[in-house]
């Protein structure tokens, strides 16, 4: 019985390269027990098109929000937007949003004020966060620390190190590990997997992208999940059920799955 066993918090199936098979990847996803997931949004269609698709899904779960990409797009009328879509029950969090100082996609400072705004709408819905931390780990820490006991959510694909990790647990997050934790030569990652504590530890694919080792260079799809779950396992010392059921747990306690 594998029904309810492993969640996908961060995928993004709303994405043209799952045009074609969209049903197939789910009844996959299905087939390897990954009967949750949360599709993020990173934009106003997106968002909107991640809400119809749980519509028709009763697996499938909603954040919705602008990622820091496209934080220059971000203003009053778009807030609303996400506001009202925020208003269907299969919205769990806001996001994703965040810093990305790798790509400076929008203008540092438009980043930081698209991210502000968003952490006050999350607060104001009593909604978690869904955190797009690219090369900007100082700054999110010290923009998360004024929400501090506001807001909480998830650090999604972590990337840092024992340190960084510790410092956002106590901020309230939960760090979520991607396929990039399957990278042989991922040791930081694997360093933090095996000292975190298991309850502050989430799974997702963040397909397309980002595809488990064995699978590299193809497309990722939320099917893949038990790779990365096996991984933490060998990390940790723990069986994959065991993985399996506690981030699952953790899943269901921050957005409020049922
Ligand atoms: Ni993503």
């Amino acid at each position: 019985m594998v029904e309810r066993m492993f969640v996908d918090t961060h995928a993004h199936l709303q994405w043209s390269s799952f045009d074609g098979d969209r049903e197939q990847a789910l009844a996959r996803a299905a087939q390897k027990g990954v009967t949750r997931i949360i599709n993020v949004g990173i934009d106003v269609n997106g968002s909107r098109k991640c809400v119809e698709l749980a519509g028709k899904h009763r697996g499938l779960y909603v954040a919705v929000g602008m990622h820091p990409h496209d934080a220059s797009k971000l203003d009053a009328k778009t807030l609303e937007v996400f506001r009202k879509l925020a208003e269907d029950p299969k919205v769990v969090a806001i996001g994703e949003i965040g810093l990305d100082f790798y790509r400076n996609l929008s203008p540092r400072k438009a980043q930081k004020q698209a991210f502000q705004a968003q952490l006050q709408m999350a607060q104001e819905l009593d909604l978690p966060v869904v955190i797009h931390d690219r090369d900007a780990h100082s700054d999110i820490l010290q923009t998360l620390t004024m929400f501090k006991g506001k807001v909480g959510g998830v650090m999604h694909c972590f990337s840092g190190n024992n340190e960084y990790a510790a410092k956002c647990v106590d901020l309230g997050f939960l760090v979520s590990f991607a396929g990039t934790v399957t990278y042989p030569n991922a040791r930081e990652l694997h360093e933090v997997a095996r000292w975190i504590d298991l309850k502050s530890m989430l799974l997702e694919t963040d397909c397309p992208w980002l595809a488990p080792q064995t699978m590299r260079g193809k497309r990722n799809e939320p099917s893949f999940v038990p790779m990365i779950a096996q991984r933490i396992a060998e990390l940790k010392g723990l069986s994959v059920e065991e993985v399996a059921t506690a981030t699952s747990a953790n899943a269901e306690r921050i957005f409020g799955l049922c």
